[in-house]
């Protein structure tokens, strides 16, 4: 297990480009599992999450080509179903990777079955999929546990369509839409999908399935309407950027009070963050024309400068379904109003739960009190270095930052939950002025104790 040692105080500044989604390339990469055509992503970024993907497909009979891409840092993949005879997604991958429940819904419609290890809970509390299993039987299938594995198994003629409602105590599912969404692409009949997520990473992958042949509508709207084809055709598609990725980037320059260029900015996908970085204080302008733009730019892909010169101001900030503010960047946020001047109040909608970075904060100086699904941060002039433990994707980048902006040392334990949702980080924040280290834990262990 690897930790990142950042020595604190210093910018971020200069140029980043972010990467191709995450979230969106996940499900994007299960709808491979549609069609007995190739499919070709590019913009794929290179992430644990995406590797796990990748060797799931392997195992249900996919072949995966890579290739390196035209953006920094991205690659192309090309996938091509060579074998439709396996259906088990194990518990060794999506404990790994949650996202592997995205192959429940294109293996179920494609093959007639799918069996996958249930996804239990992870820090971030618990993470029920029951919405994608109401969805899957209103379509026609029958739903068994066995041995700790969901079997879903569609009848005699294959799924039919249905009105499905997805809504869920916590508001819409984002990867129970993906799979509805998917499986009702070769479902008979019209679906209904009501209270779908808006997210734009279900956008983006309608869109894909439009271009293999699905005839769906309403994408970006609670109501999803999807009418079944017979078969799905190949496609090419690039995968939208990562907000999230450039959400904290932004906030790594504000929060170091450092300037920084984002090229390949999402920009529809970001209207939250923006505005509540404005609120902040924080400087923020977009730009259509980027001169050194290489991503080949288009209507959703903008380039923004961030800079903050002043001190931050403390802002009121609930974390909602799209085009809310996002979940996955709360703790990144949270860290940065811990250095505003003033009270800021954070209530988690999505997880209530997700606030595991709270106690690691509190160790380098922040003031934050909780009350169930709010968190009360009185900002504190600086914050100070200190060892903290890392304990998700999100909570990690939300200590990175803090330690790029406290005084003094922050080591960073278990960077492994960062590799799975950033690409390089360590690597591409030393390229733009801050001062981290990459070291094995061990080696930390004998630094700290020696022999
Ligand atoms: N929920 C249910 N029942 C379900 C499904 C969800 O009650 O069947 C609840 C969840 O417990 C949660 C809420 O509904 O309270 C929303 O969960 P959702 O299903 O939308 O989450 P997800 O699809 O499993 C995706 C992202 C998450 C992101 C959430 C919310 C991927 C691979 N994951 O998860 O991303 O936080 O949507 O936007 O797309 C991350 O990247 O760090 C991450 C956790």
């Amino acid at each position: 297990m690897d930790a990142f040692v950042i020595e604190g105080g210093k910018p971020i500044s200069g140029r980043f480009e972010v990467h191709g989604s995450k979230n969106a390339a996940l499900p994007m990469l299960a709808a491979a599992l549609l069609t007995d055509e190739s499919l070709e992503l590019s913009d794929v970024p290179r992430l644990e999450d995406i590797a796990n993907m990748l060797r799931l497909l392997g195992e249900l009979g996919v072949e995966v080509n890579e290739q390196p891409g035209k953006s920094r840092g991205g690659r192309t993949v090309q996938t091509q179903v060579t074998d439709t005879s396996l259906s088990h997604a194990r518990y060794d991958i999506v404990r790994t990777m949650r996202a592997g429940v995205c192959v429940l819904g294109p293996m179920l419609a494609r093959r007639g079955e799918a069996r996958i290890s249930m996804p239990g809970g992870c820090a971030i509390g618990p993470r029920p999929i029951d919405l994608h299993l109401k969805g899957l039987a209103a379509l026609g299938a029958s739903i068994s546990l066995a041995n700790g594995d969901v079997v879903a198994k569609a009848p005699e003629g294959g799924l039919r369509g249905a009105t499905v409602f997805l809504g869920g105590p916590f508001g819409s599912t984002v990867l129970g839409t993906a799979n509805i969404m998917s499986a009702a692409t070769l479902a008979r009949g019209r679906t209904v999908i009501e209270s779908a997520a808006c997210e734009p990473e279900v956008v983006d992958l309608g869109r894909l399935l439009q271009t293999m042949g699905a005839k769906i509508s309403g994408l970006g709207t609670p109501r999803i309407v999807v009418d079944g084809v017979e078969q799905l055709g190949g496609a090419r598609r690039r995968v939208m950027p990562d907000r999230i990725e450039a959400g904290t980037y932004a906030m790594a320059a504000a929060i170091t009070k450092g300037e920084l260029t984002i090229a390949n900015w999402p920009v529809d996908a970001l209207i939250g963050p923006f505005e509540m970085l404005r609120d902040a204080g924080v400087e923020i302008e977009l730009s259509e024309h980027d001169p050194l733009d290489t991503t080949g730019g288009d209507s959703i892909r903008s380039t923004a400068f961030v800079r903050r010169t002043g001190s931050l101001r403390p802002v009121e900030l609930t974390t909602q379904p799209f085009p809310g503010f996002p979940t996955d960047l709360q703790a990144q946020a949270l860290a940065l109003l811990t250095l505003a001047s003033g009270n800021s109040i954070i209530t988690e909608k999505i997880f209530p739960e997700r606030f595991l970075h709270v106690a690691e904060l509190l160790r380098m100086g922040a003031h934050v009190i909780r009350h169930g699904p709010t968190a009360v941060v009185s900002g504190v002039p600086k914050l100070v270095g200190a060892p903290v433990m890392a304990s998700d994707l999100r909570a990690s980048a939300g200590l990175v930052l803090a330690g790029l902006a406290a005084r003094g040392r922050t080591v960073v334990r278990r960077v492994y939950h960062l590799d799975r949702g950033y690409q390089r980080m360590d690597e591409y924040l030393t390229g733009l002025g801050a001062d981290i280290q990459r070291i094995s834990e061990k080696t930390l262990e004998e630094v700290a104790v020696p022999a």
